[in-house]
């Protein structure tokens, strides 16, 4: 029997995706942002975001449908974002996809963006290894996950205790005065730089915390050291390289997101790493954790760019291995979870 045909919506921030998958087939992935609205602001406005969803929504879907060749009745099951993200944001495209699964008789399923990062990779890279390390890095996540089944069993390994990746990149970015979101900005500098001009501190990596955070991630100390250089040269007086900056700076990030990554499927026994969400764009992530995995006998899967940042294509292909597990579709009364559990990969039923 041929696999379910799924239609994934996603409004967990400023994207607005609707994607459509059948197994490991991606039909389409469509996204509308409005990103570009927030430049002036420095970070996103989640007034401005939910309203953007709303506008966006119905024509994001109809040329969606009309690229893939399918209709609304070919749908086999429906999968929306239910968090985390911004509740505003969240509910436009919940409630969007409540009522095409109410009116069209369809199973619904609420499921967890932040596994949906990883799920997309199927698309890339063919089905997933039944059991693997994720590695989630984005502007608000940075965890290491234990993927027993990412339909039934997904558990936390460790997270940041303060910033994530991506956000720490992008405070980085605010204080070199770049564009918002500061992240590709850094990335692009730190290419131009040199690398050992300046070693900036790895959080979390000495002592007992060494042992007591073995998976955990910490970067504000790290943007604060970067702080009192910037801050330093400036009251000296004297020139400084941001190309250095942002190469001493994104080393430590990654130095410290790639040994923890590599360590957790050696210590659990798996021999597959997949990467997702948007800082797995990061030039020094991908050839880090390419090098570091490959020393330690660990195959990498990481989706190209165009899956990493939020799309509707990551919700229906996690929809899918849902499906395909049996789980059941959510109630009809759940609601958006701004942190939702990453143990979670769908709302379950009551
Ligand atoms: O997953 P995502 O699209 O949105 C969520 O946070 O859910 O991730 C966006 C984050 C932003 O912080 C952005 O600056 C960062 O990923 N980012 C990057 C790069 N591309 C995007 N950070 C560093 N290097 C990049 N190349
Ligand atoms: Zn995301």
């Amino acid at each position: 029997m041929s696999e379910a045909l799924v239609l994934g919506i996603e409004s967990t921030c400023d994207e607005t995706g609707v994607g459509i998958v059948r197994g490991c087939e991606l039909l389409v992935d469509r996204t509308a942002t409005s990103m570009d609205q927030y430049a002036r602001y420095g970070g996103i406005i989640p007034e401005i975001a939910s309203r953007a969803h709303l506008e966006s929504f119905l024509p994001t879907l109809d040329s969606a449908l009309e690229e893939a060749g399918v209709t609304l009745k070919e749908i086999d099951a429906i999968g929306v974002a239910a968090g985390p993200g911004l509740v505003g944001s969240l509910t436009v495209g919940i409630c969007a996809a409540k009522a095409l699964a109410s009116a069209l008789g369809k199973p619904l399923y609420g499921v967890n963006h932040i596994i949906g990062h990883l799920a997309v990779d199927k698309l890339a890279d063919g089905p997933l290894p039944q059991r693997f390390v994720g590695l989630v890095v984005s502007g608000g996540h940075s965890n290491i996950l234990l993927v027993e089944d990412i339909a039934t069993d997904v558990k936390e390994l460790g997270g940041t205790l303060d910033d994530a990746a991506g956000e720490a990149f992008d405070k980085v970015g605010r204080l070199l005065e770049l564009p918002y979101p500061g992240g590709p900005h850094v990335d692009r500098l730190s290419q131009l730089g040199n690398v050992d001009a300046i070693r900036f501190p790895r959080g979390l990596a000495s002592g007992k915390d060494k042992e007591r955070h073995k998976y955990d991630f910490s970067f504000s100390g790290l943007k604060t050291a970067v702080a009192r250089y910037i801050e330093g040269a400036q009251a000296r007086g004297e020139e400084f390289s941001p190309e250095d900056v942002c190469a001493g700076f994104s080393e430590a990030v990654n130095d410290s997101l790639t040994s923890k990554a590599v360590r957790a499927a050696l210590d659990t026994g798996c021999s597959s790493i997949v990467v997702g969400g948007g800082f797995s764009a990061n030039s020094r992530l991908r050839s880090l954790l390419s090098a570091r995995a490959e020393a330690a006998g660990i195959e990498v899967r990481m989706p190209p760019l165009r899956f990493c940042t939020d799309n509707g294509a990551q919700i229906a292909a996690l929809t899918s291995e849902l499906v395909r597990a049996g789980v059941a579709p959510s109630d009809w009364d759940f609601s958006p979870d701004s942190s939702m559990a990453l143990t979670h990969p769908s709302v379950l039923p009551r």
